[in-house]
């Protein structure tokens, strides 16, 4: 496995296998009463979040406490970032304190590749920009496979907001390592460029119309609309978007029984998921959150490199 998690290019298939199968194990964890083992004990890891979460920084703090990691959280509107510090002198000096694993998000694309070249510690990318989340990817694929089992051969449909959507790169490239079969849906305005090309040498399809590729899905992944990186107008109103784009009650009767619902949150309800669908029997959305602590537990463990005999 490499040194750092910056991209799920960064994992083979096999890699991939072995995390899920980690993961799986630090699973059982979560209905333990006391939630603790003792793999990273006297190893620290700092969460270093410049853009907002809920769910990525809580559960990486998780998956750090429950393998008895020390972890420190800092926040970009809480740093010296405010005070015009540079990405650059942050993470050295947050490194410099002699941290074993630094956990970055940033809303710039290449952050956490540019901060592994920076510091001797190890790097997971918690979501750069535009770019990656291979987190997301891993816990992802750990939901669907839960539900769905062997995903060589199913067919995922992501729908919504693709332009801006590092949860859609890292999903690509993860799902294709394991042999899924993908569709990706969005408005032309919200295709990202260059979708053509990209579609031919990686391998997925693309669609302008979500009604006729339902029915065929094994799973849909509904990303969320990215208004806060939005500059003008992608679409004309948002009931448009719903119209077009979003899953609906009605669009839930065109899903095969057998098929489920992601989503990797935040929803925003109404616009690109109905409530009827975020909180239908086959919506996996607090599946995926559950799984999120596993994973990052896996991660942590694998790359950290605690010892097999203390889980
Ligand atoms: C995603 C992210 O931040 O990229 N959320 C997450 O990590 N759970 C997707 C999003 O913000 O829409």
């Amino acid at each position: 496995m490499n040194k750092h998690l910056l991209s799920s290019a960064d994992l083979d298939r096999d890699e991939v296998l072995q995390l899920l199968e980690t993961a799986a194990t630090m699973h059982d964890v979560q209905t333990r009463q006391v939630k603790k083992l003792p793999t990273l004990r006297g190893r620290t890891v700092v969460n270093l979040f410049f853009e907002d979460s809920t769910r990525t920084r809580s559960s990486f703090e998780i998956a750090g406490k429950w393998l008895s990691a020390d972890v420190v959280n800092v926040s970009g509107s809480g740093s010296s970032t405010s005070k015009g510090e540079s990405l650059r002198d942050t993470a050295r000096t947050v490194a410099a304190m002699g941290v074993d694993a630094l956990v970055i998000r940033h809303g710039a694309s290449g952050a956490a590749r540019q901060v592994s070249q920076w510091v001797d510690a190890v790097v997971i990318n918690a979501g750069d920009g535009t770019h990656e989340h291979p987190t997301q990817a891993l816990l992802d694929a750990y939901t669907l496979r839960s539900r769905l089992g062997d995903l060589a051969g199913r067919h995922v449909v992501i729908v919504g907001d693709l332009m801006h959507s590092r949860v859609l790169r890292s999903n690509l490239i993860l799902l294709r390592a394991l042999g899924a079969r993908l569709t990706v849906v969005a408005p032309p305005t919200l295709m990202p460029s260059g979708i053509a090309t990209w579609a031919k040498s990686d391998g997925f399809e693309t669609a302008y119309e979500l009604d006729p590729v339902l029915p065929q899905a094994d799973a849909v992944m509904m990303l969320r609309v990215q208004r806060e990186r939005m500059s003008g107008g992608y679409f004309p109103t948002a009931r448009e978007y719903t119209v077009g784009y979003g899953l609906t009650r009605q669009r839930l009767s065109l899903l095969q029984p057998h098929a489920v619902i992601a989503h990797p949150g935040p929803m925003n309800r109404g616009l690109e998921i109905a409530a009827d669908a975020a909180d239908a029997a086959q919506s996996l959305v607090l599946d995926q959150v559950s799984a999120g602590v596993a994973v990052r537990m896996a991660v942590l463990y694998h790359l950290l490199g605690g010892q097999e005999s203390a889980v």
